[in-house]
């Protein structure tokens, strides 16, 4: 069934197809429903924790898809235990000109160069206190193009006051390609600065709750091995209570294809190599006393399963979905419940960190 509606969908541009969906999604909450033949409850087996919230298996939605939480019902409806929204910024921003996103199909893989096109925190809090979802929204914070990264700081704070009591988790993103500079942000000073600032913030948000939304760092997946593995140490050291790995990539992996010229990040196929040494390295730092969220180029169940054996406790998805619609969610979870059970693996969460090496 979704063969069609991607035929549909794919005979526009990227971008018309991104917001037809979207619309499509927000005004039929039950069409993801209606595109899975094969929907079942996911098996125990699948079931997890990340932090408070329970999972009932360990697939999300990663940010970008749907940054101003405008169909989070019917994104629940295709599939996903988790949604993450954003990035958002403190004030509403166009983003940069289009044509910004573009198809690579033979690899299925996209380049996107949105550059944080998004409403603001505002409306987004606004969202999120008036959505009825079962399961739980995280929150994707960035800097506006035009904040001086000087002052980025502040722009994280302040997203982190507005958002931090209606999300479920918090994530600092430092890795986004398209914003000028924002990369920079990954240097251990700043980077460290912004987590201990945000932490604050969040604990002065919601020190009144019984629970606390965990802070995140979104990393991205083109910084070398010298400088990751530092970096998440002293992340740590100042709080940070979470990976997401990873971003796009800058990296075009000798793909020929014309849309491989374009600037942007490529995410989809070509990103799984690099996102799975990143997580293994990060969990050689982190030794499983944080929870790292794997996320790119994951288009099987076999794929997760590498991920969360590299030490992954959850993934995401974005370029699959986009690919291979909401079926995909049935298709891994049906799939990775078997594996467990050939493997006489019993919880999902028993499988993370497992694997012996990475290369
Ligand atoms: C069109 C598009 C927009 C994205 N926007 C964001 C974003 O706003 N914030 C963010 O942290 N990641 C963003 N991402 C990155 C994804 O969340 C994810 O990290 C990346 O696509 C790798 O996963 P995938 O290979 O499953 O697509 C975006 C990706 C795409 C394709």
């Amino acid at each position: 069934m979704y063969s069609v509606l991607r035929k549909l969908l794919f005979s526009t541009d990227a971008e018309t197809a991104h917001h037809t969906t979207l619309s499509m999604l927000k005004t039929a909450p039950n069409m993801g429903k209606w595109l899975r033949p094969k929907a079942q409850q996911p098996a125990p087996n699948l079931a997890t924790q990340l932090y408070h919230m329970d999972l009932k298996h360990p697939i999300g939605l990663a940010a970008g898809l749907d940054k101003d939480g405008i169909a989070l019902t019917g994104l629940e409806a295709c599939g996903f235990s988790m949604l993450e929204v954003g990035t958002v910024t403190l004030r509403p921003q166009p983003g940069n000109p289009k044509p910004r996103l573009f198809r690579i199909v033979e690899e299925e893989a996209l380049v996107n160069r949105m550059g944080f096109n998004n409403a603001g925190a505002h409306a987004l809090k606004k969202r999120l206190q008036e959505s009825h979802l079962t399961i739980p929204v995280g929150a994707n914070i960035g800097k506006n193009k035009i904040t001086p990264n000087a002052q980025a700081v502040d722009d994280y704070v302040a997203c982190t006051e507005i958002l931090a009591g209606v999300a479920d988790y918090l994530v600092i993103n430092v890795s986004s390609p398209n914003t000028p500079g924002l990369r920079d942000l990954q240097n251990e000073q700043e980077a460290c600065r912004i987590v201990e600032q945000v932490i604050a913030e969040r604990n002065r948000q919601t020190s009144h709750r019984s629970y606390q939304p965990p802070v995140f760092v979104k990393l991205s997946p083109d910084l070398p091995d010298e400088s990751l593995v530092p970096l998440a140490s002293k992340l740590l050291e100042a709080g940070c209570e979470g990976w997401i790995a990873t971003n796009t990539t800058l990296e075009r992996y000798q793909i020929k294809h014309i849309h491989a010229r374009e600037s942007g990040g490529l995410s989809g196929k070509p990103l799984k190599t690099r996102s799975n040494q990143v997580i293994a390295a990060l969990y050689k730092v982190t030794e499983g006393k944080v929870p790292i969220i794997g996320c790119g180029g994951i288009y099987s169940a076999d794929d997760v399963y590498e991920k969360i054996k590299l030490g992954a406790s959850v993934v995401q998805i974005y370029s699959a979905f986009i690919y291979r619609g909401p079926a995909l969610l049935d298709v891994l979870t049906q799939e990775l419940a078997e594996r467990l059970d050939r493997e006489g693996v019993q919880r999902i969460a028993d499988l993370v960190g497992q694997a012996e090496s990475y290369k």
